[in-house]
């Protein structure tokens, strides 16, 4: 055990339950877990929850759209969700839902102390409403022409096209993305928090050392311009919680949401016989931490510690903000392939390379982190496999073979033992700092130094030359203290990668080194050094350039399973506008589909077999969740001729059909009018 053991509860963002993992969400998860296993490792009482975020108008409408339940739903997703997490080693103590007993409790909780301390207010506002749909629209549910530049078919708060912010009667011409039809005026009564009550409070928490510098400076900013008052309320129909003694009103998703983290750790506490309370009591000693991206400070620095200092309970220890994921410089683009799912990744490339990658981009700031993908595939390559790896996979098989598999122990190098002393006692040395970064969230540093070790080791390797001292039986000697050094460091070496490598770790340590046990930092203790080492079994392949391009070219093929942002028709902006010689570089032709059948290895996709007046085409369509082959056989469509060829995994594809429609089983190929002809050209 360490010299104080520490009790810590960490969180990561809720995800909603209305979509997918992708990689952007994965830098804040594999962040978390890295500092969590770190944590684990050195000996510290560390609970690790996370739950869906599973309320609120889009989930509700999401369902509706579906045709199901909104709870069916949420399962669904939270199969999806939890079965990505633990494909990406992401290793939660527990993972619960904010649609639980445990979340309706505490949130009714808080909320009546809240109100008991006189921090609630009601107050009449007027909102845009649905005279169709009979709901208030949520801002972005409203869409209509930007009152300043005119774009149409911009969203309620904001226009996409010249960057404008203003309230949705602002906007010309709105309608209801739900319906269609054009929103009126209602009034209705609505809760409000009383964030301003908290307004010294706020000031002193935040400048306390619980928040990054840059967020601090951020919050003095908010603070300058005034804490308002925040509506805490949703009037029916809306999927949530009901308010207390209000019927018809629904705590505002935001609300209920962070209080989810607790309701994870009570499950967590019920199901392991913990103490929730305590933990919970407004002078407990043990510490909370949430890592959240920087778009959520504003309800993680200012609501949440008001709401808990308010219903008299501890405040966070400390909020971790991260910053955005880009890929290849820009923000990730459906249309570009860079928008990648978590299951897309997983379906081409193993999870620990991204989670490598990943700590030796981030740092404990909030600036954005960038996936190069060609410097991605080179750093897995040179650094875990060329170093890391590398090492056992060129010492391992000398001890197995020569030795018997026996590894010398420290004390036991002969006329090498200071130098090998020197040189154990130098790695360890580091350790100290490596803690020190962890801790500190500098992950790049900590990768960097890592890698310099492991870059050493094999220097000494290659400096000792052991194939050469292999010829020469009067050298053995020499050369089982050579590879014995060697993967003493390495050990060490898989000691500190641990928290971000636990799955190759791991082998390391049950397979190579036969300890079936996980790795901790205890083990740079000498006397718990493994005695012995088994044949190499190996550990990591190089990535080879055409798996990244295919996970690129499956995360375009999934551009048709995107539903638009309220899962209705229309919902979907109309795209930049182009000239006139832009449209006329496209060449679209009616085809007759002779041949349709299904990709057996792909979910979404059809092969199809085209006629274009002579012209026969091979092209794949991600339209199987909506057709079926035979039905689509004999029929006439619109397909795009001029396309550049694009090799697939299971072929090359020449060509595109179009369909319209939000994604799933809603896609509708375009069909001409009776007398068009294959071959001919779409005008
Ligand atoms: O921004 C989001 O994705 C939210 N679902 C995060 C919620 S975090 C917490 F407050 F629950
Ligand atoms: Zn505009």
């Amino acid at each position: 055990m360490p010299e104080h053991p520490r009790t810590m509860l960490v969180t990561s963002a809720l995800p909603y339950a209305n979509g997918s993992i992708h990689l952007g969400h994965l830098v804040e998860y594999i962040q978390t877990d890295i500092w969590v296993r770190f944590q684990k490792m050195r000996g510290h009482d560390c609970v690790y929850v996370c739950a869906d975020d599973a309320h609120g108008t889009p989930i509700m409408l999401r369902a509706q759209h579906e045709g199901i339940e909104p709870e069916a739903l949420i399962a669904r997703v939270a199969a999806e969700h939890r079965a990505d997490f633990a494909d990406f080693l992401i290793d939660f103590d527990n993972y619960h839902s904010t649609h639980s007993d445990e979340n309706r409790a505490l949130s009714t909780l808080i909320y009546t102390r809240l109100c008991e301390a006189g921090h609630i207010e009601t107050a009449t506002i007027t909102q845009a409403y649905d005279p169709q749909k009979h709901m208030f629209l949520p801002d972005r549910f409203i869409k209509g022409e930007c009152p300043r530049c005119g774009a149409a078919d911009q969203y309620g708060d904001s226009c996409e096209v010249c960057g404008a912010t203003y309230s949705p009667t602002e906007l010309k011409h709105p309608v209801s993305a739900v319906s269609g039809a054009t929103p009126v005026e209602k009034q209705s009564l609505h809760y409000f928090f009383k964030l301003a009550d908290f307004e010294d409070e706020l000031r002193t928490w935040t400048t306390a050392g619980h928040l990054q510098p840059e967020v601090s400076n951020k919050l003095g900013e908010w603070f300058n311009d005034g804490l308002r008052n925040w509506d805490i309320s949703r009037d029916a129909p809306y999927f949530g919680f009901e308010i207390p003694a209000a019927p018809g009103k629904y705590f505002y998703v935001w609300l209920d949401a962070p209080i989810g983290y607790l309701a994870s750790f009570k499950q967590y506490c019920e199901r392991t016989g913990r103490d929730f309370d305590a933990y919970l009591k407004a002078d407990s000693q043990n510490e909370l931490y949430h890592f959240i991206g920087k778009d959520i400070i504003y309800f993680h620095a200012l609501f949440w510690p008001a709401m808990l200092s308010g219903a008299q309970l501890r405040t966070p220890t400390a909020v971790f903000a991260h910053g955005f994921l880009t890929v290849d410089g820009q923000k990730m683009s459906k249309s570009r392939g860079t928008f990648i799912k978590a299951r897309t990744y997983l379906d081409h490339l193993n999870p620990e390379y991204l989670r490598y990658y990943f700590a030796a981009k981030l740092d404990s700031g909030i600036g954005d982190i960038d996936l190069n993908l060609e410097d991605f595939t080179q750093r897995v390559n040179s650094d875990l496999v060329g170093k890391y790896v590398n090492i056992a996979s060129r010492s391992a098989n000398f001890i197995v073979k020569l030795f018997d598999g026996r590894l010398l122990a420290v004390d036991e190098f002969g006329e090498d033992q200071a130098a090998t002393t020197n040189y154990l006692a130098s790695i360890d040395n580091q350790a100290r700092e490596i803690a020190g970064l962890y801790e500190a969230r500098e992950y790049s540093q900590a990768m960097r130094k890592i890698m310099e070790i492991a870059a050493a080791i094999n220097q000494d390797f290659d400096e000792q030359e052991p194939w050469k001292l292999a010829k020469d039986e009067a050298q053995h000697e020499r050369l089982h203290r050579v590879c014995s050094r060697i993967l003493h460091g390495f050990y060490r070496v898989s000691i500190f990668l641990a928290p971000v490598l636990p799955g190759i770790t791991s082998r390391v340590a049950t397979e190579l080194f036969g300890q079936p046990r996980n790795l901790t930092w205890a083990d740079l203790d000498p006397a718990r050094f493994p005695t012995r080492i088994n044949k190499f079994k190996h550990l990591a392949q190089r990535i080879e350039a055409d798996k990244v391009q295919a996970m690129i070219d499956a995360s375009k093929q999934d551009l048709t399973d995107i539903e638009a942002p309220t899962g209705t028709p229309g919902a979907e902006p109309i795209a930049e506008t182009i000239s006139f010689d832009d449209f006329a570089k496209l060449d679209l032709r009616i085809a007759r589909i002779i041949r349709a059948e299904a990709v057996p290895e792909a979910d979404k996709l059809l092969r199809l077999t085209l006629d274009l007046g002579g012209d026969t085409r091979n092209v794949f369509a991600g339209i199987k969740s909506a057709y079926r082959p035979e039905d689509l056989e004999g029929k006439l469509t619109v397909v795009v001729a001029n396309l550049a060829p694009r090799k697939m995994r299971f072929g090359v594809s020449e060509g595109m059909v179009l369909a319209a429609g939000p994604g799933g089983s809603e896609l509708y190929i375009l069909e001409p009018h009776q007398g068009a002809q294959p071959g001919m050209r779409v005008k």
